[in-house]
């Protein structure tokens, strides 16, 4: 490698530092995401200027046909959806590294390394290629389980202890073996074992711990691209590859810390472990039928949610996830203008993982031009519910759930919630009595200070809007 290649590698490196950097704020986040962008324009120009004219066809046919289905999937794509699409994208990740150490096993010269006489490749090596090959196989796998789980297909299915000692054990084994002999059977069998670990990870993650998982899948897709930068000696992918593992792990501690929850519970909370009520029917019945006791939900109407919003004092928004699939925040945005107009001091009040996926509700406020001062997160504002006088829930459900505070055996316990029950009133807007997320019924419908407005957000709130407009 020349000089002026690791120079514009390391320029692409400090590009895709300053870029994190700028990611951190909302403020800077579009400059961010500028330089990251001018980053990888030269990581990828200075690839293309360095490389040998013969292989450039196949990686402008390989560009034109990643970029078109990139392309045509991002303009299908909905914001609701994009923790999917994210889960996806990391399998090829895992399965591109996969591909890369296989690459190098069956034909090391392409990538300058010698087979090398008697030895075949060197021990460092072949722990590289086996290190590489466990990250990227466990990320494929676990990243497409992670898609069929957001999407709906695959449910939970817990594992037994002893499964996953078996399955870590043949992984360690065959490390051993591959690396001993540097054969490409026992390279086969590590590639299946961590699969088959990856499957059986991501499948015994509860429904509510799965943004965890996904951002732990990012993570892991960083260390296989840097794992694969250590087997093909690319300085930049394992600058890249850290730069993603490192700020993955970094957000994935943030998530659980904001969940109440150590890394291990969120990982391995589904083996062996059953809740007190025994299957998750029979705790989806002991969940209704809790509720069930409990007197009936207070009905309103939009105009009385306008009456009660109009007389308040104060008001706290909490949006969630059915605020964004209801494309209801400019709407929401126009209400808090009114009353605010009206002398109501009005706040935004943001749940770390309300929505579905890291910071889903302050990129739809921010798209409202809900001004930043006025969004307010957990630890800032949940102490101020007590002295509010409404709380406006819209399309949230899991976030206010008195059970993450009650219910030792809700799949939510533990987690911080907002305290939205403290307020004078508690106004929330969804299309039913229904569970949110976590599939967890949420006896706050049922409290006397509750008033359910019923029906899509973007209409409800469209009617409280006019009915505010006429008063
Ligand atoms: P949820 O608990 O999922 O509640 C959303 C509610 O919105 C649902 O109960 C639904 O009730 C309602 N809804 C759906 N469509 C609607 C529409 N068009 N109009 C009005 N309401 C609508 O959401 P949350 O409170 O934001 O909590 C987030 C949950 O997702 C947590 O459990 C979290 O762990 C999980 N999660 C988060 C992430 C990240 S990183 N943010 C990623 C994956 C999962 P109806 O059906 O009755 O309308």
């Amino acid at each position: 490698m020349t000089l002026l290649h690791q120079m514009l590698f390391l320029a692409a490196g400090l590009l895709f530092i300053l870029s994190l950097r700028g990611l951190a704020s909302p403020i800077s986040a579009q400059l961010g995401n500028r330089l990251g962008a001018v980053g990888m324009c030269v990581a990828v120009g200075t690839s293309l200027l360095f490389c040998s004219p013969a292989k450039l066809p196949y990686i402008f046919g390989a560009i034109a046909i990643g970029g078109a289905g990139g392309l045509a999937i991002s303009r299908k794509i909905e914001m609701t959806a994009l923790p999917q699409l994210v889960a996806a994208f990391h399998s090829l990740i895992g399965l591109a590294a996969v591909l890369v150490c296989a690459a190098t096993l069956l034909s090391p010269h392409v990538f300058g390394l010698s087979a090398g006489g008697e030895g075949g490749l060197k021990f460092i090596n072949l722990a590289e290629i086996g290190i590489g090959t466990v990250i990227g196989a466990l990320t494929f796998t676990g990243s497409i389980v992670a898609f069929l789980k957001l999407c709906g297909v695959l449910r939970q299915s817990r594992a037994m202890p002893w499964e996953f000692l078996e399955v870590v054990g043949s992984i360690m084994l065959s490390f051993c073996y591959f690396v001993g002999s540097g054969s490409a059977l026992p390279f086969y069998a590590l590639t299946t074992f961590a699969a088959i670990l990856g499957i059986m990870v991501v499948r015994q993650v509860g429904g509510a711990d799965m943004p965890v998982v996904v951002s732990i899948l990012n993570s892991f897709s960083g260390w296989a691209a840097a794992a694969t930068g250590f087997t093909i000696n690319n300085h930049l992918l394992i600058i890249t590859g850290a730069l993603v593992g490192a700020s993955g792990t970094i957000l994935s501690h943030i998530m659980c810390k904001n969940m109440n929850r150590s890394l291990g519970s969120v990982l391995w909370s589904g083996i062996g472990a059953r809740r007190a009520c025994g299957s998750d029917e029979n705790c989806a019945a002991s969940d209704a039928s809790a509720v069930a006791s409990k007197a009936a939900a207070k009905i309103g109407s939009q105009e009385e949610a306008a009456f009660i919003l109009q007389n308040a004092s104060s008001v706290i928004i909490v949006p969630g996830y059915g605020m964004a699939v209801a494309r209801a925040q400019h709407v929401i945005y126009d209400i808090a203008e009114k009353l605010r107009g009206s002398g109501v001091r009005v706040r935004y009040a943001v749940h770390p993982v309300a929505g579905r996926m890291p910071g889903h509700m302050n990129v739809l406020l921010a798209e409202a031009k809900v001004p930043y001062e006025d969004v307010f997160d957990l630890e800032e504002i949940n102490n101020d519910f007590a002295s509010t006088d409404v709380a406006f829930v819209i399309g949230a459900n899991d976030i206010t759930n008195p059970a993450a505070h009650s219910d030792p055996s809700s799949s939510i316990y533990g987690m911080p919630i907002f305290d939205v029950e403290k307020a004078g009133i508690v106004l929330f807007v969804k299309r039913s009595l229904g569970t949110g997320y976590a599939g967890v019924e949420n006896e706050l419908f049922y409290r006397p200070n509750t008033v359910m407005i019923l029906g899509d957000a973007k209409k409800v709130c469209d009617g409280v809007a006019a009915s505010l407009r006429t008063r």
